[in-house]
């Protein structure tokens, strides 16, 4: 596996492998990875890549003043040992400096229709972050196609638009949650979490669940009683709710009725860490 940490080495080496006709995926990670990136690998390997470029970079831009930038956990070296074992064949280390010029000043921003609520009405910033650092991966390596997680459904959808938007090039492939068996979501920040905040987190898939199993048995529910019932449970288990919202799937809109096509997305505090997590209906 080749380790690049500047952006033009990178580029070269990517150009080279596209002259040659090699398919190359990216899987955009900010490292600590866990079997729900390595799923993303898997996923890049089963859709043919020749080439699979992992970054792990924490991005800074994407991190309010009071969040947890500095804490986010980061360990190079076991993350190269996963990329090694999973398939992956080159992995970007980038460091802030060679991501980002002291005086940068550009910015790729998602006007607000799908970045405006949910986890960006809570993060501001977060998305200009996110879609600028995502561009700046896509204009280095130019991959055929770049994975995502569920996980991250809000990102993942306003992903897609962008690169609709800015007509990148870019196939956008969406992978489904990775969980542990008691149906905790995989998450780099999980590793925050005390024994006890563990137990309370399965509230969030235990909720997802019950979500999903109301309108698989009626059909639809009414949002407004649904969501009631959610936060009560999420409540119930010692959780504060930062958000609990049902979406049109496609476009992020509110929707009123949870039916076939809606999505579930919901934030929550558990203690001082924040989980996310999200169904499709
Ligand atoms: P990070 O949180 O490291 O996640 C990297 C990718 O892994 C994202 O696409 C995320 O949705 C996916 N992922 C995380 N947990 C997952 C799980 N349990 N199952 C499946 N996929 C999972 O998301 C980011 O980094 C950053 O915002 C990034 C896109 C790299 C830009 O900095």
């Amino acid at each position: 596996m080749r380790k690049f940490e500047d952006p033009e080495t990178l580029r070269s080496w990517a150009r080279k492998a596209r002259l040659a006709g090699k398919k190359i995926a990216l899987v955009p990670t900010m490292g600590a990875l866990h079997e729900g990136h390595l799923s993303l690998i898997a996923a890049a390997k089963k859709k043919g890549a020749d080439e699979i470029v992992v970054s792990v970079f924490v991005n800074p831009t994407q991190f309010g003043p009071k969040e947890d930038y500095a804490q986010y956990p980061r360990d190079h070296v076991a993350d190269a040992k996963k990329c090694v074992q999973a398939g992956a064949t080159a992995i970007f280390f980038p460091t802030p400096a060679n991501m980002y010029a002291d005086d940068h000043s550009t910015w790729v921003i998602e006007d607000g229709a799908l970045s405006g609520s949910l986890c960006g009405a809570r993060r501001p910033g977060h998305f200009r972050g996110v879609c600028t650092v995502v561009a700046k991966l896509f204009n280095v390596v130019q991959p055929d196609f770049a994975v995502f997680g569920q996980k991250d459904f809000q990102q993942a959808t306003i992903i897609r638009r962008m690169v609709r938007d800015l007509s990148f090039g870019v196939e956008i492939v969406v992978a489904p949650i990775v969980r542990e068996a008691t149906g905790l979501a995989l998450s780099s920040r999980n590793a925050y979490l005390s024994a006890d905040e563990k137990v309370r987190a399965l509230a969030l898939s235990a909720t997802l669940k019950d979500l999903k199993a109301g309108v698989a048995a009626k059909g639809k529910l009414v949002w407004k009683t649904a969501r009631a019932r959610a936060v009560s449970a999420l409540e119930k288990a010692g959780l504060r709710v930062d958000y609990v919202e049902a979406v049109d799937a496609e476009n992020l809109k509110p929707v009123k009725t949870l039916k076939a096509g809606s999505a579930v997305l919901l934030a929550v505090f558990d203690g001082k860490t924040r989980l996310i997590d999200n169904c499709l209906v």
